[in-house]
């Protein structure tokens, strides 16, 4: 299988790549990204070649296209990702999550592609009350981050409904994992505890998350790639849903400090409250989310501490 890659270089796609390619060896695979701050290229090794370019660009969408000859799989992944960045810069989200896929959708359409597995996000959904929504719940974004995802993944649903692209979308839960940029929550809590600084929590810390491992969703991914039908959308939730604030004493205790040195900060303007989605449709499909957070804690306060030197 040939297989092309955006957002290879960054947290999910570089798990992604060398998940893939051990597991597969015999396939290509191409990474195509941007190496903005969030992008890694040392460590793609030599799991994939890499084509540096922007998914916005249509000589970078082509050029990739053209270096593979053929695709059967597109992942893309390539997206702004840090909400907080959104509130700043929400117009570069709009190109790279918004007008980014537009581009590489036409890319697929004028080159052809056997299946294109886009990576949405659960924050399409906005907070959600109570219970777990399913993929049939509106859309009701509540940041530019999420709201350009929402636009994202409209689109390449707009794109098998009308050119018939063979699509799927996937709407994975808040993931966590190894080699995550450090202005996301897991990191950032993790190198304060283990520097010995204040916790910052956003509010009163009782926003709740939904955690899942970028392990169990990389075989998540590789299931749909293999399983799901064209123009279907799929939830990828994680082991469970816990407020911020029992993560953040959850760290406290894997770094052996006191939860004393937790502390409140402003919250960010329209903080979603709480994600909550329902996976019944994927576990049908086989997949069940089977590594906890509290399991790999420790490996993350170590990451934190070798980082902090
Ligand atoms: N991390 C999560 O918790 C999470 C949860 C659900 C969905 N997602 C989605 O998964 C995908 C990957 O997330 P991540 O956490 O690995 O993000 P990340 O920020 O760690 O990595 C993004 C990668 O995309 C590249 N990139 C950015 N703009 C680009 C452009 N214009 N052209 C080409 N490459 C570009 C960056 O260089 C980087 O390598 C994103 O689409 C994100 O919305 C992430």
């Amino acid at each position: 299988m040939r297989v092309l890659v955006t957002g290879g270089c960054g947290f999910i796609g570089h798990h992604l790549v060398s998940r893939w390619t051990t597991a597969r060896p015999a396939d290509t695979l191409l990474v195509l990204d941007l190496l903005t701050y969030a992008g890694d290229a040392s460590r793609l090794g030599a799991h994939a070649d890499l084509l540096v370019g922007d998914v916005a660009d249509p000589s970078a969408t082509r050029a990739a296209f053209d270096r593979l000859g053929r695709v059967d799989t597109v992942i893309h992944l390539a997206a702004e990702s840090h909400v907080d960045r959104s509130l700043v810069d929400p117009a570069r989200f709009v190109l790279t999550n918004v007008l980014g896929t537009q581009v590489l959708l036409d890319t697929a359409r004028e080159r052809g592609v056997g299946r294109f597995l886009h990576v949405s996000t659960d924050e399409v959904y906005g907070s959600v009350d109570e219970g777990a929504v399913s993929e049939a719940a509106a859309f009701r974004p509540g940041s530019p981050y999420a709201a350009s995802k929402a636009a994202g993944d409209l689109l390449v649903q707009a794109a098998h409904n009308t050119w018939r692209i063979p699509t799927v979308v996937a709407r994975p839960a808040n993931t966590f994992g190894s080699g995550q940029f450090p202005e996301k929550l897991l990191p950032v809590l993790a190198r304060a505890a283990v520097a010995g600084h204040p916790l910052p929590l956003y509010g009163d810390g009782l926003h709740q998350r939904d955690w899942l491992a970028v392990e169990d969703l990389c075989e998540a991914l590789m299931l749909l790639v293999d399983r799901a039908s064209e123009g279907t959308v799929w939830n990828i939730p994680g082991a469970g849903v816990r407020t911020n604030r029992s993560v953040a004493e959850a760290i406290c205790r894997a770094a052996g400090i006191s939860t004393a040195l937790i502390r409140s900060v402003a919250d960010r303007p329209g903080h979603d409250r709480r994600y909550a989605i329902d996976g019944s449709a994927l576990r049908a499909l086989g997949f069940h989310a089977s590594r906890s957070l509290d399991a790999a804690l420790p490996g993350l306060v170590a990451e934190a501490r070798t980082a902090s030197g």
